[in-house]
C-alpha cells in the first residue's frame, strides 16, 4: 500500500456522485482596507457519505473554508454548490461544530442540543429523545441539566457535536472540533466520531492540524499550503475500517503521514534544525 500523492493542479474527484462542489472557491478580506487573500482558488468535490479531512498550517484559510461552505461568508470569485444547489446564504440542512465549541452558556446542556430545533421552528418535544439518545451516546447521560460552566472541555466539545447532529442533517462541517483537548480525551473523540460515522455515513469535512487525526478519520485528506491556501495535495486513505487506535504505529499509516508530513516541509514547516 503505498501513499498515493496527487500533484497540485491535477483533478480532484471523488469516487463517489458529488454531495458537495467547491468550484474554484476564492477568498478575499479587506481589514482595515487592506487586501488579504486568504484562499487562493478551490476545487473539490465531496462525495456523498464521504469523509474528507482537511489539515494545514494555522491560517491557511482552514476555517474560511468551511464557512464558505456553509454559507456563512461570501465567496470572492468560484461557487459551493451543495446538491445542485448553489450556495448564496447560510446553508440549513448541516450540522456544524465551531473551532470555538460555542455553547450558549444560560441554557442547559440539553437546551444547549436543542437550539438547532428552537431555531429551526422544529417541535422540541419529538426531538429531546434524539437529543438525550445522542448525549448517551457520547458519555454525557446525566448531565443534561447541567451549565456548560459546569463542564469539562471535552464535555462541552461533545455537546456541541451532539448540537451539531441532532436535526440529523446529512452534511457535517467540523472545524478542528478537537484542538483544545488533551491528548487522551482526544483519542476517545476521534473514536466516538468514527463510530458515529459508521452509523450515519454522513458527509463529513473535518478541519484539523493534526496529521494522524486527518488521516485516522478521512476516506481523502485533502493538504493545503500556508496562506493564501490552495490545495496542495490529496491523499486517498485506504485502510480497513473501523480503525483502530494501533493502526497508527503500523507502517502504512507511517507512509500516510509522512506523506503529509513532507508537504509541510516542502512549504518550509516544521524546520528540524
Ligand atoms: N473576518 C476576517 N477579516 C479579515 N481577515 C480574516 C478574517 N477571518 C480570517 N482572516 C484572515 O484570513 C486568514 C485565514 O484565516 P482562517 O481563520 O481561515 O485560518 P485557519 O486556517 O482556520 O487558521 P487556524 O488553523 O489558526 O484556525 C488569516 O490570515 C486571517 O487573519
Ligand atoms: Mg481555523
Amino acid at each position: 500500500m503505498t501513499a498515493e500523492l496527487r500533484t497540485p493542479g491535477s483533478p480532484v474527484e471523488a469516487a463517489r456522485p458529488p454531495f458537495v462542489r467547491i468550484a474554484g472557491v476564492e477568498k478575499a478580506y479587506r481589514p482595515r482596507g487592506r487586501a488579504l487573500q486568504a484562499l487562493d482558488p478551490i476545487t473539490f468535490d465531496l462525495g456523498v457519505g464521504e469523509f474528507v479531512s482537511i489539515v494545514g498550517p494555522s491560517g491557511c484559510g482552514k476555517s474560511t473554508l468551511l464557512m464558505l461552505v456553509a454559507g456563512l461568508i461570501p465567496t470572492t470569485a468560484g461557487e459551493v454548490v451543495i446538491q445542485g444547489q448553489r450556495i448564496i446564504r447560510p446553508y440549513t440542512d448541516v450540522g456544524v461544530v465551531f473551532q470555538q465549541d460555542a455553547l450558549l452558556a444560560w441554557r442547559s446542556v440539553l437546551d444547549n442540543v436543542l437550539l438547532q430545533i428552537d431555531v429551526r421552528g422544529l417541535d422540541r418535544r419529538r426531538y429531546e429523545p434524539t437529543a438525550r439518545a445522542l448525549l448517551a451516546r457520547v458519555g454525557i447521560s446525566g448531565f443534561e441539566s447541567y451549565y456548560p460552566g459546569e463542564l469539562s472541555g471535552g464535555m462541552r466539545q461533545r455537546v456541541a457535536l451532539c448540537r451539531a447532529l441532532v436535526h440529523d442533517p446529512p452534511l457535517l462541517l467540523m472545524d478542528e472540533p478537537f484542538g483544545a483537548l488533551d491528548a487522551l480525551t482526544r483519542d476517545q473523540m476521534v473514536l466516538d466520531l468514527q463510530r458515529l460515522w459508521l452509523e450515519a455515513r454522513k458527509t463529513v469535512l473535518f478541519i484539523t492540524h493534526s496529521i494522524w487525526e486527518a488521516i485516522f478519520l478521512a476516506d481523502r485528506v485533502v493538504v493545503m499550503s500556508p496562506r493564501p491556501g490552495r490545495i496542495a495535495s490529496v491523499l486517498e486513505i485506504d485502510l480497513p475500517r473501523p480503525r483502530r487506535l494501533g493502526m497508527r504505529e503500523s507502517p502504512a499509516f507511517g507512509r500516510y503521514a509522512a506523506a503529509v508530513r513532507q508537504r509541510f516541509q516542502a512549504f518550509g514547516l516544521l524546520s528540524e534544525t
